[in-house]
C-alpha cells in the first residue's frame, strides 16, 4: 500500500495550525451567524449594494454578489481599490470589510461613501475602521481577532448576509443555510489531515496539481469560487495560479492552451449540477481541445442541493486543496510576507511624504 505522503513528509510545516483553524471553518460560521451590527442597521430602500474590501476580506463580497445576481432586486457590486465608483450616493449601502481594520483603500472608501450622502456599514475586527466607525456611529460588525483574513471567510460572509437582512435584502432562507452549514460539517471530517489521500478529496487534487500552474475556470456561481481558489493558491501555497470563467474563456483563453508551455499549467473546471446545458457542453468541449497540450484537466463538483451549499463546498474544498499543496511545497501556508512587506513599504513611503 502506497504511504499518504501528507503525513510523514510534512510534519512542522504548519507550526501555527493553519489546518485546525480550516477544520473549524464550519463552526466558524455557525459562531458568525450570532454576530451582529451595532448600532443595527436599519432597513433601507436601497438600489445599489457595494461591499469594499481588498484581498480576503473582500471574498465575502464576491459571495453576495453571486448569490444576489438571481435573488435581489437590486445589484451587489464588490469595489477593490482606493475612493468610490461615481455611482455611490444616496440610496447606496456601502459596507467597509477589512478583517484588520487597517487597509488604506477601504477607509478611503468608506471617507469618500460617507462624503456622498451613502448609507454605510463596517465589518471589522479593530484598527482605524472600527475606530472610524464608532466616531460616526455606523453599524459595526466586531469580528473575533487573532485570525487571517482569509481563514475568516466565515466571520466575514454571515454576517454579511446578516446586514442585508436587516437592510430588507433576504439572500438565503434558514434551511438552505442550515443545509450548507451541515454539508461543511460533513466536509470538514473528510478533508482533514488525519484522512489518508485514498479517501481525502483535497489530498488527491493537490497531488494532482502538483508541480503544475493551476488554471481554475468556473461559471455563474462557480466563477467566483474559481477567483478564490486562484487566491488561496496563490496566498496559502505561494504558488502562481490564473482563473478565468465560461463562456468567455472560449472566446480567447483556449488559444493560448495550443501553447507548448500549456503543458506546465492544469486545467480545473469547477461544476455545477445546476448549471446551464449550453455551459455543461463547453466545460466538455473545452476540456477535450485543450486535453492534449494541457498538464492536466480536473472536474470537480460541490456538495449539497442549494446555491449557498453548492458555492461554500466548492470554496471549502478549494481552501483545503490550497492547504495541502502549500505542504507538498514545502511551505508553511500562514505567513503571507510579501503582501506584508508591500504593506510595510508603503507606511514608510507614507511616513516619509
Ligand atoms: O489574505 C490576506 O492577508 C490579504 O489578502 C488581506 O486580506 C488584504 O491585504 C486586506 O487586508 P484586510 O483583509 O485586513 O483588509
Amino acid at each position: 500500500m502506497s504511504r499518504d505522503p501528507f503525513l510523514a513528509d510534512t510534519e512542522g510545516l504548519d507550526p501555527r495550525g493553519a489546518a485546525r483553524i480550516l477544520a473549524e471553518f464550519p463552526s466558524q460560521c455557525r459562531q458568525a451567524l450570532a454576530l451582529s451590527a451595532s448600532p443595527p442597521l436599519s432597513r433601507a430602500s436601497l438600489r445599489h449594494v457595494v461591499v469594499a474590501g481588498m484581498g480576503g476580506s473582500a471574498v465575502c463580497g464576491d459571495l453576495v454578489s453571486a448569490l444576489a445576481s438571481d435573488r435581489l432586486p437590486v445589484p451587489v457590486t464588490v469595489w477593490r481599490g482606493y475612493g468610490a465608483p461615481a455611482s455611490i450616493g444616496p440610496g447606496t449601502l456601502v459596507v467597509a470589510v477589512s478583517y484588520s481594520g487597517a487597509t488604506e483603500e477601504t477607509i478611503s472608501t468608506l471617507e469618500a461613501a460617507l462624503g456622498r450622502g451613502a448609507t454605510a456599514a463596517v465589518l471589522t475586527s479593530g484598527g482605524a475602521l472600527a475606530a472610524l466607525a464608532q466616531e460616526r456611529g455606523l453599524p459595526l460588525v466586531r469580528l473575533p481577532a487573532g485570525l487571517l483574513p482569509r481563514l475568516a471567510l466565515g466571520y466575514l460572509f454571515f454576517p454579511l448576509l446578516g446586514l442585508l437582512e436587516s437592510a430588507g435584502l433576504l439572500l438565503a432562507q434558514a434551511p438552505e443555510r442550515d443545509e450548507a452549514l451541515r454539508e461543511l460539517e460533513l466536509m470538514g471530517k473528510e478533508l482533514g489531515p488525519e484522512r489518508a489521500d485514498a479517501d481525502n478529496e483535497a489530498k488527491r487534487l493537490a497531488l494532482a496539481l502538483r508541480g503544475r500552474v493551476p488554471v481554475i475556470y468556473g461559471s455563474g456561481l462557480t466563477a467566483v469560487a474559481a477567483y478564490r481558489w486562484k487566491t488561496e493558491v496563490e496566498e496559502i501555497a505561494k504558488l502562481l495560479a490564473f482563473h478565468g470563467s465560461l463562456p468567455e474563456a472560449d472566446h480567447n483563453e483556449i488559444e493560448g492552451w495550443r501553447d507548448p508551455l500549456a503543458a506546465g499549467f492544469h486545467a480545473v473546471f469547477l461544476r455545477d449540477p445546476e448549471e446551464d446545458d449550453a455551459v455543461a457542453t463547453r466545460v466538455r468541449l473545452t476540456g477535450e481541445l485543450i486535453r492534449a497540450s494541457a498538464g492536466g484537466v480536473t472536474e470537480v463538483w460541490p456538495r449539497g442541493r442549494g446555491r449557498l451549499a453548492r458555492l461554500l463546498s466548492l470554496i471549502y474544498l478549494g481552501d483545503w486543496v490550497s492547504y495541502y499543496l502549500a505542504l507538498l511545497r514545502g511551505v508553511d501556508p500562514w505567513p503571507v510576507p510579501a503582501i506584508e512587506e508591500v504593506k510595510r513599504r508603503l507606511r514608510a513611503a507614507k511616513s516619509r511624504r
